[in-house]
């Protein structure tokens, strides 16, 4: 399978990905703002969070060389709400460009790092560089991406989004945009609870049923 295909069919069934959306600042102090759905959570204990960059020849994403440069970010939660102006920002602008006059969405100082933090963003995240590797192409030994590890320093929570306990995110508040293949986005407007299974029950039902467990 090509590359292109590979990206095409692997980005339309790991599905949905969260967005995360990053504020850098240049060596040359330009801020920069760009989307990325290659991002999760890895680790809360230290709190980590994964970000990969996909890296053409053609064009280096300048939110990766700032992480690098700098070992800055801020990773913002993108609502429904702004999700156009969020959009705008993944356009390939030259480096000098800053996309965040282009989105005309909001600079909200940070506390523990440079880059600003997305005011329109509901939760937002201060992010250390933890660790970075990058990805190589198994024949050419190009470097194909690279992933990139944030410490999260601080979090800022707009309290609008809070449960009832104030102690987790309502995701109904929230309304966070989610990414599925091409230029298509995903609403989280539909959850549901499924109880974990208690080992007691399974065990007890299935002695019921005459099997064996061994
Ligand atoms: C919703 C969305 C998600 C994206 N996810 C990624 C990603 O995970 N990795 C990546 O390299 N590019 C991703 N892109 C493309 C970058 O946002 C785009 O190349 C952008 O111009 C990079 O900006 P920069 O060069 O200022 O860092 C995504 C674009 C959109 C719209």
């Amino acid at each position: 399978m090509s590359t292109k295909d590979s990206y095409k069919l692997l980005t339309s069934a790991i599905i949905p990905r969260p967005i995360a959306f990053i504020s850098t600042i240049a060596e040359d102090g330009t801020p920069n703002l760009a989307p990325f759905s290659y991002f999760s959570m890895i680790s809360h204990n230290p709190p980590l969070l994964s970000v990969s960059f996909s890296l053409s020849p053609r064009r280096p994403k300048d939110t990766r060389e700032n992480i690098l440069a700098t070992k800055e970010f801020t990773v913002n939660i993108i609502s429904e709400h702004f999700i156009e102006a969020a959009n705008v920002t993944a356009v390939e602008a030259p480096a000098d460009v800053d996309e965040w006059i282009i989105s005309g969405l909001t600079m909200e100082p940070s506390s523990q790092v440079k880059p600003a933090c997305v005011k329109e963003s509901l939760f937002s995240m201060e992010c250390q560089l933890h660790f970075s590797h990058d990805i190589l192409d198994l024949k050419t030994s190009d470097v194909t991406n690279s992933l990139v590890l944030g410490l999260i320093k601080q979090v800022h929570v707009n309290k609008s989004v809070l449960a009832e306990n104030g102690l987790v995110i309502d995701p109904a508040k929230l309304r966070p945009v989610a990414r599925l293949g091409g230029n298509t986005y995903a609403r989280l407007t539909d959850t549901f609870d499924v109880p974990r299974p208690d080992w007691k029950n399974i065990r007890d039902a299935v002695k019921g049923s005459g099997k064996n467990l061994r």
